[in-house]
């Protein structure tokens, strides 16, 4: 039985992006996709909240999806400085990216918060990438599966389902490093989030695991060959629109 789910490719383009380089970099994805590229993943680029708006509009009609980096749990009131996802949606995205590791640092956000923020992204129609990931030091200890198995069922919201949730696996110590992880201890973390996932629920198992952290186009072919990937949440690379979409055209 092929058990495969369609990959999908994620670009994460964190603090990156003043209006003109993200046109550009727009523009030339859907080019590179109007000429054939990338034709088997799904696609999406999750630019700062500033220019979500352009690059959608700039992405009109192709087959790449936008995204935000974070929403706020409410849909409205008195936050400054905060984004709703219903916010994100009117701006065109269809995603968010929520519980990334640098917001988990920066901004000390909990499993409890990440899945209200999830939850909050399917109120307002979009999908959600939920991120987890283990530090180095976690790793070290021979912690990781208790880490992320935590991170996991906290981070997910009654309601959730494959439809409108996608797993981010994502090592912090991976994350603008370079480095990765085996593709055997991949295939390790990845399995063990599929059984969880099971556990949790019956029919999560079908939700779609990615892998990021120093995915390039060099690793990326390898990377989404692994047992139980379906797909890449990309950083650092997905800033050049060639890296980004040969990383795209090697998904399965
Ligand atoms: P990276 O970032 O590809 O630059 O390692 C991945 C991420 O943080 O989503």
């Amino acid at each position: 039985m092929d058990s495969r789910r369609r990959a999908l490719i994620a670009g994460n383009w964190k603090m990156n992006g003043l209006r003109a380089p993200a046109l550009a970099l727009a523009r030339a994805l859907a080019a590179g996709v109007a000429g054939g590229r990338a034709a088997r993943p799904e696609l999406v680029v999750c630019p700062p909240a500033t220019v979500i708006a352009a690059v959608a509009e700039a992405l009109a009609g192709t087959r790449i999806a936008v995204g935000g980096q974070d929403c706020h749990v409410g849909a409205s009131g008195a936050h400054t400085g905060d984004l709703s996802a219903e916010m994100l949606a009117d701006a065109g995205a269809s995603v968010v990216i929520v519980g990334h590791s640098e917001r988990r640092a920066d901004h000390g956000e909990t499993d409890q918060l990440v899945a209200a923020k999830a939850a909050a992204a399917h109120r307002a129609g979009l999908a959600a990438i939920v991120c987890i990931g283990e530090t180095e030091a976690e790793r070290d200890r021979g912690r990781t599966l208790a880490v992320v198995g935590g991170q996991l069922a906290g981070s997910l919201p009654a309601g959730a389902g494959p439809a409108n949730t996608v797993i981010a696996y994502e090592p912090v110590w991976a994350i603008g490093t370079g480095r990765t992880p085996t593709l055997a201890e991949v295939a390790e973390v990845h399995g063990f989030l599929r059984e969880r996932l099971k556990a949790l629920q019956p029919g999560w198992e079908e939700m779609r695991i990615l892998y990021g952290g120093s995915v390039k186009p060099d690793n990326a072919r390898a990377l989404l060959a692994a047992a139980n990937v379906d797909g890449a949440l990309v950083g650092g690379a997905s800033l050049k629109a060639e890296d980004f979409l040969a990383i795209a055209d090697s998904a399965l």
